[in-house]
């Protein structure tokens, strides 16, 4: 069974018993919800209707839902099934069947839709836990018992294992979960399912989401007891093509071929290389993905994660498999062919796509090469003078001078078998902070220069009309001038009547630029704009002449 049908069979399995098919929510969750900054879960999307807060447009709902998750960023490759991208399968009950409902339905699919013999079926429940006050899962062993489910392969787990929830306060529920057994080949003979173990492969979750838990360990019952169940297509796939791991599936291996045509290497003879081209084809599936839902690279919150994706893939590429500069681009363009058919915002945001990914890829290349070069003489010399690691001190003018990531220092040097301190970069990073918050007070337009600015904004009574999004170059009048306020700084405030200057804020640097007398006799350099609201004041620094009130000028 290839991927899409897969994800055939299961929704009109679910179609066929009165389920909606809902379509896949966008990566980035809706507004209403700021607990996460991905859709981490099918049901993600549909919370207001687990939570009563919204009426869903019917009771039953089935989705494929595009999935991103952060927890396992760093060891993706060097497992057979984690991924941070994937899709989701899922079923839902808003109140409608409960846990004998959801059983009876993965069972049938299970056996009948993907032919999973029933011998090889494990079942795991939730054992109960003391904080949440709740025993074990009766309810749940009941209902696997009455599909003729022994005893002996229904096995409970703790908390850890069988709980799921969204980021309290958030709704939450016991969850019961399918394994196959692959045999005694991946392991023995007292291995169990929910154990850390590659014999049992988990497939399917059921949830049973009747909780609310706000805040944390203090549970409320929703208005209904409703299902949420969980399958990774990726996963099912391996199981139903006969891979080892999700790499070697139909979604995945095309991606590891590019991988080899692009390097001259073979998948399958070493570490190093397996993991450089599994990260590939994880990563390029993400950014193409993300990119396409509207994240774009940052040093913050998902433009953040995504840079990370980002450069994780470059790195590997550049420096394991040794590619040519422009690869994300090629991989990006196999996923698209691999998955537009079903999801057609991939071919839709192409350009976009491939414009982030070259000015990232061009802008890392840059930073690589300087920090790894300097990473590796301090490397070299830990090694000479028998160092356990590099110091906080290195990994942080790594970081501060050449933009090198800590995270890569990291990986980097543990490759090496050496280390380097977490706690100790923090806190030079924390230094770095308060710094860089005094420093922010100091210099430029601190308070008492934009206390000077607004007073002299009150005291004009006008409103500096902005057209930097129109134009660099004005021709206006001087509406006002503070000569005395400003002065130990050496600089004289202006308000323009019009300006084409754009103010510091949010981080932000102002435009720099001169104001020149129509007249030819006064020039003055543009040294900060301060915003006062959708106002601002120059701050000038006179060179030529004196600026005065009525004046035409030239703002450039
Ligand atoms: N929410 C559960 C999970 O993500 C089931 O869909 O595993």
């Amino acid at each position: 069974m290839t991927s899409d049908e897969i994800r055939r069979t299961y929704i009109s399995f679910f179609e066929e018993r009165g389920h909606k098919r809902v379509p896949s929510a966008s990566l980035i969750p809706s507004g209403h919800d700021p607990s996460a900054l991905f859709t981490i879960a099918g049901m993600h999307p549909l919370k207001p209707y687990f939570l009563g807060t919204e009426r869903p447009p019917q009771l039953r709902l089935t989705s494929c839902q595009k999935t991103f998750r952060t927890a396992d960023i760093d060891i993706i490759g060097t497992t057979t099934g984690h991924l941070t991208f994937f899709e989701m399968l899922g079923n839902f009950s808003l109140g409608d069947y409960f846990k004998q409902g959801a059983a009876q339905y993965a069972w049938e699919l299970s056996t009948e839709g993907f032919g999973f013999n029933p011998d090889d079926i494990w079942i795991t429940v939730f054992g109960g836990d003391e904080e949440l006050g709740l025993g074990p899962d009766e309810e749940a062993i009941e209902a696997w018992l009455q599909i003729g489910v022994p005893r002996e392969r229904i096995v409970e787990c703790p908390r850890s294992e069988n709980w799921w929830e969204l980021p309290p306060p958030g709704p939450c529920g016991p969850c019961s979960e399918l394994y196959l057994d692959r045999g005694l080949r991946f392991g023995d003979e007292d291995d169990l399912p929910g154990g850390d173990n590659e014999r049992f492969l988990e497939y399917w979750n059921l949830v049973f989401m009747q909780f609310n838990q706000d805040p944390v360990n203090t549970l409320a019952p929703l208005p209904a007891k409703n299902i949420d169940t969980g399958l990774g297509l990726n996963r099912l796939a391996a199981i139903l093509q006969g891979k080892d791991t999700v790499f070697e599936t139909d979604q995945f291996a095309p991606l590891i071929s590019l991988g080899e045509d692009l390097s001259g290497r073979s998948y399958g003879l070493d570490f190093a290389t397996d993991r450089a081209l599994r990260v590939l084809a994880d990563h390029s599936r993400a950014m193409t993905f993300l990119i396409a839902d509207g994240v774009v690279p940052s040093n913050e919150d998902r433009g953040y994660v995504l840079r990370r994706v980002m450069r994780r893939a470059i790195l590997q590429g550049r420096q394991t498999l040794g590619l040519d500069p422009g690869f994300l681009g090629q991989f990006s363009d196999r996923v698209t062919e691999l998955m537009a058919g079903e999801y057609p915002e991939l071919a839709e945001q192409r350009d976009a796509i491939h414009m982030w990914l070259a000015s990232e890829e061009e802008n890392f290349g840059r930073t690589l090469d300087q920090g790894l070069k300097r990473l590796e003489e301090l490397i070299a010399r830990a090694k000479e003078q028998g160092e356990e690691g590099i110091s906080a001190e290195d990994a942080f003018l790594l970081h501060d001078t050449y933009g090198f990531p800590f995270d890569l220092t990291r990986e980097l040097v543990a490759e090496q078998d050496l280390g380097v301190s977490d706690e100790g970069f923090e806190l030079l990073m924390e230094g770095q902070r308060t710094r860089a918050r005094s420093a922010a007070r100091g210099a430029g337009v601190g308070a008492a220069a934009r206390e000077h600015a607004a007073a002299l904004a009150g005291e004009a009574g006008f409103q500096t009309e902005f057209l930097g999004y129109q134009t660099t170059d004005v021709e206006t009048t001087i509406g006002a001038v503070d000569s005395e306020r400003e002065h130990a700084s050496g600089r004289v405030l202006v308000k323009l009547v019009e300006s084409p200057f754009y103010a510091t804020g949010g981080g932000q640097v102002a435009d720099s630029g001169y104001v020149e007398c129509a007249s030819g006799d006064c020039v003055a350099r543009v040294d900060d704009v301060v915003r006062l609201g959708d106002d601002q004041v120059l701050a000038v620094i006179p060179e030529r002449g004196e600026i005065e009130v009525g004046e035409r000028v030239h703002a450039i």
